[in-house]
């Protein structure tokens, strides 16, 4: 089965079983500022996983673009990517354990969609602790349809257990599905909780029936949710009954397009199939990050720090197998062809995914012949003895010869030397405006906020939004928006310096709407509807759903999952505290609210 079949299956599927099939959400959250990337299929839910009514009913599916960069270090391996895609289906205070699981096994097994045999399916389900019972109604649930006791496995919290994705939030006990994949037990005691490889994990449902509260208690929520994840890429390489995800139909012309660059053969030793695997990955999901165009370009912070850190090493490991300058575009194309039929964003941002990919190789190879240089000064600086690179000299090959601290990290083991994370971690903090989340958190997950002050800044940003349309014209479109407890961030297309004439009359129009005290009101529609009623903002769904449309009066119009201020009065008043580019064709506004 190909990759393309297993979505569409998974879709049809849920489909017939009464889901609306909704669009994968942004792989930037919007107006959330407390997670870099969309990291699950649940994330852009939880508002409605919280109880918010959600405009398309009680029961999705989708298929959901994924970012996860914790685990970066291990990409290489046969399973680790940073992109993936996840197969989902929700049920939000709709059905719960006895239809999901129903669901999930008939998916599974059944002739007519995976037909997988059911001897090699293995199960894990919670086996229960202060916080929550044991879940025999799943245990049970598995057994009706046949399965055999010694497939299912209780496990504890760290394994059978999801969420919250930040530190509060919905989450609950979940059941997982394994497949056998036949090789000899790793030992005796070898299960589905053990990661030698024998079974891989293709499918959790989550029953998120809990709220984690800040002091670590699990109160009921008002609804009980089903969250399902499968691993697209995963479970396709078990279906096609290859090694690694990198021997999948997915991976296969962006690895013959590396062949072709590189002066090495992918399977020749181990280093070069991790080298291979490491630049497909990166640039993957670099094509990925550029593709959804939302204001994000390899930077020194936040998403741009990820971006720039992903082709940076794919950059040095494209080195290590002898791939020339400036070939990330190339394999750029490859993915973008691999995708085109799936993610039409990829081929419409064809010109600026390589144009971003093409300056931040040339800018690497600029820095990195002068911070190799500045790297021995600095060893030759600490000396004999001391072996220890401190926190701001890593700051410095970071900062002004944009090494990524992993860079450094990675030379200095080299060179026998360890860095002071700490210390580098420290002088970031110092000297950069970092997420909310702070340094240390940059990679993890988290939940969208709803606090007063960012559900404020997010009401000012649609009258920002609509003020810029009418003092600048129609060109003014939404390229990407971040709000943080203190500030909004606005990035939209722009093809000049917007004047300082100019920011005074959009404060000034955006001061006077809230000065109106305006309702602020939210109406349900069918896209088309919306579409034609003017409305603007991303009109990227691909299936004619109901979506939310918020409106001040007649000066704002905008398509947007909420949440928002009942009144523009509620905002205080409205500052823009700086204009810039944030790339060719885009500019940024940095605004804030005052009291
Ligand atoms: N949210 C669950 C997961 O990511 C389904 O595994």
């Amino acid at each position: 089965m190909k990759a393309n079949e297993l979505r569409e299956k998974f879709l049809s599927f849920f489909r017939e079983k009464g889901h609306t099939v909704i669009p994968s959400a942004s792989i930037i959250p919007e107006n959330d500022p407390t997670v870099l990337f969309t990291t699950a299929g649940m994330h852009p839910l939880v508002p409605y996983l919280l109880g918010a009514k959600h405009p398309d009913g009680t029961r999705l599916t989708n298929v959901q673009k994924c970012i996860r960069t914790g685990d970066i270090e291990e990409v290489g391996d046969a399973t680790h990517c940073t992109f993936f895609e996840m197969l989902g289906n929700w049920s939000l205070g709709d059905y719960f354990k006895k239809e999901a699981i129903a669901w999930s096994w008939e998916f599974l097994t059944s002739e007519k969609w995976l037909n997988i045999p059911k001897e090699k399916l293995y199960f894990s389900v919670f086996a229960g602790d202060e916080d929550a019972p044991r879940d025999m109604e799943s245990y049970h649930q598995w057994i009706s349809h046949g399965v055999n006791p010694d497939h299912i496995f209780f496990l504890p919290k760290e394994h059978n257990w999801w969420g919250p994705a930040g530190t509060t939030g919905p989450c609950g006990p979940d059941t997982e599905m394994f497949i056998d994949t036949g090789r000899e037990k790793c030992s005796s005691e070898c299960s589905p909780a053990c990661s030698c490889g024998k079974y891989v994990e293709i499918w959790n449902d989550v029953f998120m029936e809990y709220n984690k509260t800040a002091d670590g208690r699990y109160e009921p929520l008002s609804q009980k949710n089903v969250d399902t994840g499968m691993g697209l890429d995963r479970t396709i390489a078990v279906l096609q009954g290859v090694d690694s995800v990198y021997e999948t139909d997915l991976y296969q012309d962006i690895m013959n397009r590396i062949g072709q660059l590189a002066n090495k053969e992918y399977q020749q030793d181990e280093e070069t199939v991790r080298a291979y695997r490491i630049v497909a990955d990166h640039i993957r999901t670099a094509v990925f990050i550029l593709g959804d165009q939302k204001g994000v370009t390899p930077s020194n912070v936040d998403q741009g720090y990820v971006l720039r850190r992903l082709i940076r090493r794919a950059v040095r490991f494209g080195l290590q197998i002898g791939i020339p300058e400036g070939s990330t575009p190339k394999i750029a194309q490859a993915v973008i062809d691999q995708y085109r039929g799936v993610y039409p964003e990829l081929v419409k941002n064809e010109a600026f995914i390589k144009q971003e990919l093409d300056l931040e190789e040339e800018r690497f190879q600029r820095t990195i012949k002068q911070g190799l240089r500045e790297f021995d000064k600095v060893i030759a600086r600490l000396g004999k003895d001391v072996k220890v690179i401190d926190g701001p000299n890593a700051f410095r090959l970071y900062d002004t010869f944009g090494f990524p601290l992993e860079f450094t990290q990675e030379l200095a083991q080299e060179n026998g030397y360890t860095v002071d994370v700490e210390g580098f971690e420290k002088s970031f903090r110092h000297h950069q405006e970092i997420s909310q989340a702070g340094a240390a958190q940059r990679f993890k997950g988290g939940l969208a906020d709803h606090t007063e002050e960012t559900t404020n800044l997010h009401t000012a940003t649609h009258l920002l939004h609509a003020a810029l349309r009418k003092v600048l014209g129609e060109e003014v479109a939404q390229r990407g928006s971040n709000i943080t407890a203190e500030r909004l961030r606005f990035d939209f297309s722009f093809s000049r310096k917007v004047s300082r004439d100019e920011l005074n009359e959009v404060e000034r129009l955006v001061n006077e709407v809230i000065a109106q005290d305006m309702e602020v009101l939210c109406e349900e529609m069918p896209l088309e509807e919306a579409q034609k009623s003017g409305a603007i903002g991303l009109f990227e769904s691909k299936y004619g759903n109901m979506v939310k449309v918020y409106s001040v009066g007649d000066f704002s119009k905008e398509l947007c999952g909420g949440p928002h201020a009942a009144r523009t009065g509620e905002l205080g008043r409205f500052k823009i505290k700086k204009e810039e580019s944030s790339s060719a064709g885009v500019r940024r506004i940095k605004a804030v609210l005052v009291k």
